[in-house]
């Protein structure tokens, strides 16, 4: 399991390690979905299993729900939860502002509600997802199956005003038929190339009736941990800005475990 490991994950690793210096004991803490926060959700499980971290996940999908309660970590509802201190996810693609593109994984409404009732929102990334601008990544924005293909002509609409380079929409599919969120709907991926005004683009397309959400997450991410190969972390921060490189320590090859995504 440990021979595939590529320098991707390897980065992916070394970011999650970096987030568990933002969990405190007694934290209620956002587990994000994809397979940067499957590293995420295993390095934290070691740190409850083996020091007797005491903390409550909010997991925003079935997926990270079923990996991090077979990893033994405690877990509630948000709606029991009530608010987070911190949510840690990945992102398909963050720009300098620390704008994101997230969806990738079909669990963005989940993630975007968690994350919105969370104090900090630590984004974790491999290097290849630092972009100039947002939008080589397809958009996905989830829309309700009623009335979908309607939705999509008004989704055409907008995009026809919005400042992009491209406007090709493709309705996701898995195994043939339209892919099915968590929540029970569709997802429409949007071939954009360039997104020149995130916010514009996510206000634009959240009026639209049959849009729930849609993967723009904007001013959200506090913190984006961008981690390397050789176990070096970027730090970005909202406020503080670029906080350069710190070095967190990698096990050898043979320790690590691939998590399920
Ligand atoms: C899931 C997401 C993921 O965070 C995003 O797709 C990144 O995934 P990965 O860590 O596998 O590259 O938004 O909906």
């Amino acid at each position: 399991m440990t021979d595939n490991l590529t320098g991707s994950d390897r980065g992916k690793y070394a970011a999650s390690k970096a987030a568990l210096e933002f969990i405190k004991p007694g934290m209620k803490v956002g587990l994000g979905t994809g397979s940067t926060a499957a590293w995420f959700v295993q390095l934290l499980a070691g740190k409850v299993n083996s020091e007797g971290l005491d903390i409550v996940g909010v997991p925003t999908s079935s997926r990270t729900r079923d990996l991090a309660a077979s990893l033994g970590i405690k877990l509630t509802t948000l709606e029991d939860a009530g608010w987070l201190d911190v949510t840690v996810d990945g992102a398909d693609e963050f720009d300098a502002n620390l704008n994101l593109i997230k969806g990738g994984g079909g669990a963005l409404l989940q993630e975007k509600i968690v994350a919105s009732a969370s104090n900090q929102m630590v984004v974790i990334s491999d290097g290849s997802k630092q972009v100039d601008t947002l939008g080589a990544f397809p958009l996905p924005i989830e829309v309700v199956k009623f009335g979908w293909r309607s939705t999509e002509s008004t989704v055409e609409e907008v995009l026809e005003g919005a400042d992009v380079a491209n406007r090709r929409i493709s309705l996701r599919e898995e195994n043939g038929a339209p892919y099915v969120t968590d929540e029970g709907h569709y997802i429409l991926d949007l071939h954009l190339n360039r997104i020149g005004d995130p916010r514009g683009l996510a206000e634009a397309l959240n009026r639209i009736p049959g849009v729930v959400e849609t993967g723009l997450f904007v001013l959200m991410a506090d913190t984006v941990l961008v981690g390397y190969e050789d176990g070096n972390v970027h730090t970005y921060d909202r406020d503080r800005g670029d906080l350069g490189r710190h070095k967190v320590h990698m096990p050898s090859k043979d320790s690590l475990y691939v998590p399920g995504a």
